[in-house]
């Protein structure tokens, strides 16, 4: 399968930072053609300009959230529908960091995938154990349960990517082994039949201090099919060093 390398930006990047970020990808993109699919998620208030600064190439733009409704009396709330028509084909759903900082349930993470698929948008759904939750051998539990609570019924296998986050690996520069990593997507892919047809056809994604040094390992584990990508994402020349480890 054609892996997605994706650059989830968090609320980083005013616009001169990450103006000249997507024009480096771009600029990259347009001279050495990939064999992945390369996706740049951006804060809110850059997809416009970033929009436009990839426009031409083949890179791709999603959000990093949004509303389980597509308008309405929601102040500072973005909708699928809007991501959509600013340029989005994707929306990171379900982060740990949003699980967090912003309470959201199995339950609201299903809705907000509902929206996404109803607006034409690739959902991106982010499942993964804490660090106790590890120790305590709960690991494949959590991400079950996260699974079946967040996945709406009627999803087709193109209209959504799940990615594997261990929330103890996010920016701590720890990563699961190898074997741990390959238990938890055959995990998830046993999980997804019965869930959607072509289940096959699901991209599972590894997230989780992914960095030019250990992408290759990574992105050579069975049924790791791409990578969400925090803190390297932020420098061109190390995004762009794991988009080709995953060519
Ligand atoms: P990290 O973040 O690559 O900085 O660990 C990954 C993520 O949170 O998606």
């Amino acid at each position: 399968m054609r892996k997605l390398i994706a650059g989830n930006w968090k609320m980083n990047g005013l616009r001169a930072d990450g103006l000249a970020l997507a024009r480096e990808l771009a600029r990259r993109a347009a001279a050495t053609p990939l064999a992945c699919d390369l996706l740049l998620c951006p804060p809110a208030t850059l997809l416009a300009a970033v929009r436009d600064a990839v426009a031409g190439s083949p890179l791709q733009l999603g959000g990093q959230d949004c509303h389980t409704r597509q308008h309405g009396a929601h102040t500072g709330d973005v909708s699928a529908a809007m991501l959509r028509d600013a340029g989005c084909s994707h929306v990171i759903l379900g982060h740990s960091e949003r699980r967090i900082d912003h309470h959201e349930t199995d339950a609201l993470i299903r809705a907000k995938l509902a929206a996404a698929r109803d607006a034409g948008l690739v959902a991106i759904l982010c499942v993964g154990e804490t660090a106790q939750e590890r120790d305590a051998g709960r690991a494949l539990d959590i991400v079950s349960r996260q699974l079946a609570g967040s996945l709406p019924d009627e999803m087709s296998a193109g209209a959504v990517a799940i990615a594997y986050e261990p929330v103890w690996a996010i920016g701590t520069g720890r990563t699961p082994k190898a074997a741990e990593i390959a238990q938890v997507h055959a995990h998830l892919r046993a999980e997804l039949k019965g869930r959607l047809a072509a289940p096959e056809a699901v991209r599972l994604l590894y997230g989780g201090s992914v960095k030019p040094g250990n992408a290759r390992e990574l992105l050579a584990i069975a049924n790791v099919d791409g990578a969400l990508v925090g803190g390297a994402s932020l420098v061109a020349a190390d995004f762009w060093a794991i988009a080709q480890t995953g060519s």
